[in-house]
Formats: C-alpha cells, sequence, structure tokens
C-alpha cells in the first residue's frame, strides 16, 4: 500500500498542498480528479521525490520515503508518468524505451524488458526503429507509459494521460491502463481532468480542490454524486 498522509507542499511561499491524506491499496486502480491547479502534479511529484515535502509523511508498505531521492523512489518500484510525455524526440521508440531501464541491464535483460512493454503495445513493436518525434500524439503517450514500465515497477503514476490525444485514442490509453493493471498486476495511481473516464476504470477516487481533498469514495459512488456530476462530468 501507498500511504499519503497530512501532505503539505509549497512552492516558495505559495502552499500548493495543504494536509491531502491519499491511500493507494494495492492491486487497485486509484484516481485523482479535480480542476487545472488543485493540486494532482504536485502530489505525483511529492511521491516521486521530485518536490521537498514540507510536512506529513508519505509511506510506501509502511516504510517512510518522504524525502527520498527520485532514484531511489523508482528503486523501491513507483515509477510516474510525467505529464506532457516528456519522451527524446529524435530518439527511436527502442532507444527512449531503453531510457526507461532502471539499471543498466545485459542483452538479453533488456529484451525480455522490452517483450514486457510489447506485450501492451503492440504497436510500439512494430515502430521500435522510427524516431518518437515522429509518432502520433497518443503513440508517444504509449512510448512515455512504455518507458515506465520498462523500470518493472509495482506502482505506476500516471500524470494526465488523456491531455492533447484524440479522441479516439484516449479510450485506447484507458484500456492499456486497465490491462497494465489486470495482466501485469500493477498498481495505478491515475491523474485525470477527464473525470468521465478516470472514473469508469478507476475502483477508488479522491475529489481534489485547491490543494484539498474535499471528497473521496469508491469511483462508482463518485460518479453519480451530484457535486461531482455538476463540477466534473459537465452536469452530465
Ligand atoms: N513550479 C511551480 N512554481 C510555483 N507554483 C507552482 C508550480 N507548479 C505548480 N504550482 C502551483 O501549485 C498549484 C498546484 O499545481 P499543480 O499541482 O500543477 O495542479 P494540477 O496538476 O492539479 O493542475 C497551482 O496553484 C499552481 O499554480
Ligand atoms: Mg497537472
Amino acid at each position: 500500500m501507498l500511504e499519503v498522509s497530512n501532505l503539505e507542499v509549497a512552492y516558495g511561499s505559495i502552499t500548493a498542498l495543504h494536509s491531502i491524506t491519499v491511500r493507494v491499496d494495492k492491486g487497485k486502480i486509484v484516481t485523482l480528479i479535480g480542476s487545472n491547479g488543485a493540486g494532482k502534479s504536485t502530489t505525483l511529484r511529492a511521491v516521486s521525490g521530485l518536490l521537498k515535502v514540507r510536512s506529513g509523511k508519505i509511506q510506501l508498505e509502511g516504510k517512510d520515503i518522504t524525502n527520498l531521492a527520485p532514484h531511489f523512489i523508482v528503486g523501491l518500484g513507483i515509477t510516474q508518468v510525467p505529464e506532457g510525455r516528456m519522451i527524446f524526440p529524435n530518439l527511436t521508440v527502442v532507444e527512449n524505451l531503453q531510457m526507461g531501464a532502471y539499471r543498466r541491464k545485459k542483452n538479453g535483460e533488456m529484451k525480455s524488458d522490452y517483450e514486457y512493454v510489447y506485450s501492451i503495445f503492440p504497436r510500439l513493436k512494430e515502430r521500435q526503429k522510427q524516431v518518437a518525434g515522429t509518432l502520433s500524439g497518443g503513440e508517444q503517450q504509449m512510448l512515455a507509459i512504455g518507458r515506465a514500465l520498462m523500470s518493472k515497477p509495482t506502482y505506476l503514476m500516471l500524470d494526465e494521460p488523456s491531455l492533447g490525444i484524440a479522441p479516439l485514442l484516449v479510450r485506447t490509453i484507458f484500456e492499456k491502463i486497465v490491462e497494465i493493471n489486470r495482466q501485469l498486476g500493477i498498481t495505478i495511481l491515475l491523474v485525470e481532468q477527464n473525470a468521465n473516464l478516470a472514473l469508469e476504470i478507476s475502483d477508488y477516487g479522491y475529489v481534489l480542490e485547491t490543494g484539498r481533498v474535499i471528497l473521496e469514495d469508491k469511483s462508482e459512488s463518485l460518479r453519480v454524486n451530484a457535486l461531482v456530476r455538476e463540477s466534473y462530468l459537465g452536469g452530465a
């Protein structure tokens, strides 16, 4: 279990998270939804060790990992796919994947890691030698997720995987997230502005507003919650 308790994070004098508590049970898909600026990315970056935590605690299977260096956190099994994908546009697909391997490995080991990624994303296998910058937005997102899988995480955190992607491919990406959870047994913490889809595939959800959790519940309950429908599901 990944547990964030009473987390406070600030950018200089601006407090971005005011005592956030979030629990991600092993094997589940948990989502953080909320408008732009709510603190979703800040939460993920704090868990990844990319931002210093001012107070509160982050625990992995009961072990305190607060403010550990990012590479230690990856080594412990938590990997983040950053917002905006951040692939290397001038490298090929396979070279991008290679960048995600946590340790330098022998050729044979690398090969089985690529196959692990291709089992979820056969499309990347077909495009191994293609320069990443020439992939479509959706394919680049698959590559970013694939690169994160190269570190064989037990917890995968995704920051707005649907952002800037054609609607048809958004559904594919979400199906892949479910496959990663079910087939590879990876626990998922998903950040999304597309609350509709996020709540559809997740088990549990948190609603963030200006750095606070204002609501949490089973995803199926959040989907029928009046406030959530009004504010995040377009009043549908
Ligand atoms: N690098 C930064 N410097 C200063 N303030 C930031 C920085 N990144 C984010 N913030 C602020 O922190 C708050 C939370 O941002 P963020 O976590 O990116 O929100 P979200 O991912 O939910 O859109 C916002 O008020 C945002 O303006
Ligand atoms: Mg964000």
